[in-house]
């Protein structure tokens, strides 16, 4: 696979670690999308494993992943999308997102899935996540982030809280699927402790 996402002109990195991508953790990177990454979105977007976790609740048409697709590559001022790769062979395993940015509160929201399943239960999803919010908060200057997750959706749960968050509300029997109402959290870190409400 390419290196067509590195950046000759990226400032030096303050660690040397770091210094190969722009956007690095331990275990992957962050990258922007690039037009072949549709099939494997395509095909993660219809997997009801992922989809489960997800709040989307129909078939997704080629062609409409095509749309997000394109809208994913342009520059927007609210939302800032990323392919998530392993940072060993360089294959494509997710997505995330950070979106909704508020740029006077310096607040935002984000989403993440692995969709590889073989990626799953690998420690991947917790570097993605410590790598996304480092770079929210770090680059982008963001002061706080939040996540919606479904209440059942305890690795994620358990994945975000070692990572800082904490929950901050409850939306309760908010989503209707398998033919039951569900609760939804909403999970949320502060970059500084001290703004954090007791
Ligand atoms: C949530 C998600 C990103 C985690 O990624 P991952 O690479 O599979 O997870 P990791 O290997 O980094 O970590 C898994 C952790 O969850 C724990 N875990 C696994 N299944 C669990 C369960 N049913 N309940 C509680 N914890 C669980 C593991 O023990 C591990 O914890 P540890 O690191 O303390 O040992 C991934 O499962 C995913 O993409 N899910 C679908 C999308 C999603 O839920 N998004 C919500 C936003 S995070």
């Amino acid at each position: 696979m390419s290196d067509r996402t590195e950046r000759a002109f990226a400032p030096e990195p303050r660690e040397p670690s770091r210094r190969r991508f722009m956007i690095a953790g331990e275990h992957v990177i962050l990258r922007a999308f690039e037009r072949d990454d549709i099939e494997r979105c395509y095909r993660w977007m219809n997997d009801p494993n992922i989809v489960r976790t997800l709040k989307s609740r129909y078939p997704i048409a080629f062609q409409n992943e095509i749309d997000w697709l394109e809208r994913a590559m342009r520059v927007s001022d609210d939302e800032r999308h990323f392919a998530i790769e392993r940072r060993d062979d360089r294959t494509h395993i997710g997505n995330a997102s950070i979106h909704d940015i508020d740029w006077v509160s310096r607040t935002a929201a984000f989403g993440l899935f692995i969709g590889e399943p073989s990626a799953w239960n690998r420690g991947f999803g917790s570097d993605a996540i410590a790598t996304l919010v480092r770079f929210a908060f770090e680059e982008m200057n963001l002061r706080k982030l939040h996540i919606n997750v479904f209440d059942y959706n305890d690795r994620a749960k358990h994945v975000l809280e070692t990572h800082g968050f904490v929950q901050e509300g409850r939306l309760q029997k908010e989503f209707y699927r398998e033919g039951a109402f569900h609760d939804i959290v909403i999970l949320s870190v502060f970059r500084h402790a001290e703004e954090k409400p007791q």
